[in-house]
């Protein structure tokens, strides 16, 4: 549906030879990333300890803060307690809501480093927790308007999104915040190292700020048949959506605003310590950046992509190559004292808004330390050096099969 909606929009700005590659990735990063349901909206119990409700911005249209369909963005916010009552945690969410409107939103159920229960979540459980749903399809970095092809008026302002609910969680409260952590996962997480040192800024210099990458360490690498089919779709956005004024001047200087929009590239001038929660054989990756349809013959990697228990000994060759590459383009953050990182080897994607993989006992263990562990002690300076990266598949036996891959 995703490509309905966008590739229409893609030959005005850059010629049907890049629409015929663009607009398959295109619906991939919009429709694979967003357009599917939200791990925080997924059905739940009617026992439910928590839903938390959905709160529309308010002015949104006078802002120009709008979801891709014009309608007022949305975010929940539940209240810290106790000594949390000044701590604030920002998420900003990673699948798109449907059509990109919030008139598809309603309350969730929060879990992992959302959680407020104690023993989910040992460290964040009294926070402030706002979570910032995602329904501008560019990660939260866009400034521009489009057209579909009937006509229909597009809006891709997640920028102003990400500005209008930062300055609204302000006016309730966090304007008196005496910690605060930005995080999010996949294209949430992205967008959580694109606005780090702009959040960083909303705060005076006292306050102790951080950021949390959790599965967004998108790599910007060639697919199976030797294109960049990742950077043709990094590229498509960036372009359609405007997202310049986010990226790094140091870079744009000297690259391609596409290759600017990468990790990689972002991480070399985050002056905020961050903390890179990422699986090095990331299953979102995997299926969309190496091994997308059509980057191999047949069905010779629907298996492996399904399931990484099913791949050859070539394949899983294969994976080693693309957790090597992973791996290298951490150096920087390797290399910075105040930064964390937690790379392991599990076949996941997005480990911190589920219960299973952020604490619990079949989640994902390094050096001994959870998710969960492992990121409280680095953010409160429990432990120097919170640095945590896996030897190769199969190698760590806290590996679940359990754990999500979408
Ligand atoms: C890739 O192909 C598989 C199997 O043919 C299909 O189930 C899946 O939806 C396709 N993925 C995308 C992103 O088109
Ligand atoms: C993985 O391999 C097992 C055993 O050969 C098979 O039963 C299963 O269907 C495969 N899974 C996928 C997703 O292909
Ligand atoms: C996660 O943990 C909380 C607190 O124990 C529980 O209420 C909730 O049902 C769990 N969620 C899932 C999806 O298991």
């Amino acid at each position: 549906m995703a490509t309905e909606l966008l590739s229409p929009l893609l030959p005005q700005r850059q010629g049907a030879l890049a629409v015929v590659v663009a607009a398959p990735l295109l619906a991939l990063l919009l429709a694979v990333v967003f357009f599917s349901r939200s791990p925080v909206a997924a059905p739940v119990s009617e026992s439910s300890p928590e839903l938390v409700d959905l709160i529309l911005l308010a002015g949104a249209q006078e802002k120009g803060a709008v979801c891709l369909d014009g309608s007022p963005p949305g975010y929940h916010l539940r209240r810290g307690f106790g000594s949390g009552a000044h701590s604030w945690l920002v998420f900003l969410e990673r699948k798109m809501t449907n059509f990109g409107s919030s008139k598809y939103m309603t309350a969730v159920n929060l879990n992992g480093i959302l959680s407020n229960d104690h023993i989910e979540n040992p460290d964040f459980y009294n926070w402030n927790i706002a979570v910032i749903r995602y329904c501008d399809g560019g990660s939260f970095a866009g400034d521009a308007e489009g057209e579909d092809l009937d006509g229909t008026k597009l809006f891709f302002r997640g920028l102003r999104i990400w500005e209008a609910v930062v300055d609204e969680l302000m006016v309730k409260g966090m304007d008196a915040a005496k910690q605060a952590l930005l995080t999010g996962c996949s294209a949430g997480s992205l967008a959580a190292l694109l606005h780090c040192d702009n959040f960083r800024g909303q705060f005076p210099h006292e306050v102790s700020v951080k950021c949390l990458s959790d599965a967004g360490f998108f790599i910007d690498e060639k697919d199976l048949s030797g294109e960049r089919s990742m950077r043709s779709l990094i590229s498509g956005v960036v372009h359609l959506q405007n997202v310049r004024e986010v990226l790094p001047n140091n870079c744009l200087q000297k690259k391609d605003p596409a290759e600017c929009f990468f990790p990689a590239e972002l991480i070399k001038s985050i002056i905020t310590p961050t903390f890179i929660l990422n699986s090095d054989y990331d299953s979102w990756q995997i299926r969309n950046i190496l091994a997308p349809n059509g980057s191999y013959p047949g069905q010779a990697w629907s298996s492996c992509k399904a399931d990484i228990r099913n791949c050859s000994c070539t394949q899983i060759d294969v994976l080693h190559g693309f957790k090597k590459k992973l791996v290298s383009e951490l150096k920087v953050a390797e290399d910075n004292n105040d930064w964390g990182l937690f790379i392991d080897s599990c076949f996941t994607h997005c480990q911190t808004p589920f219960n299973i993989t952020w604490h619990s006992p079949i989640s994902p263990r390094l050096g001994d330390k959870s998710i969960a562990e492992a990121v409280g002690d680095w953010y409160f300076g429990r432990r120097q050096d919170v640095k945590l990266i896996d030897c190769e598949y199969p190698c760590n036996p806290t590996c679940s099969s359990l754990l999500p891959t979408a």
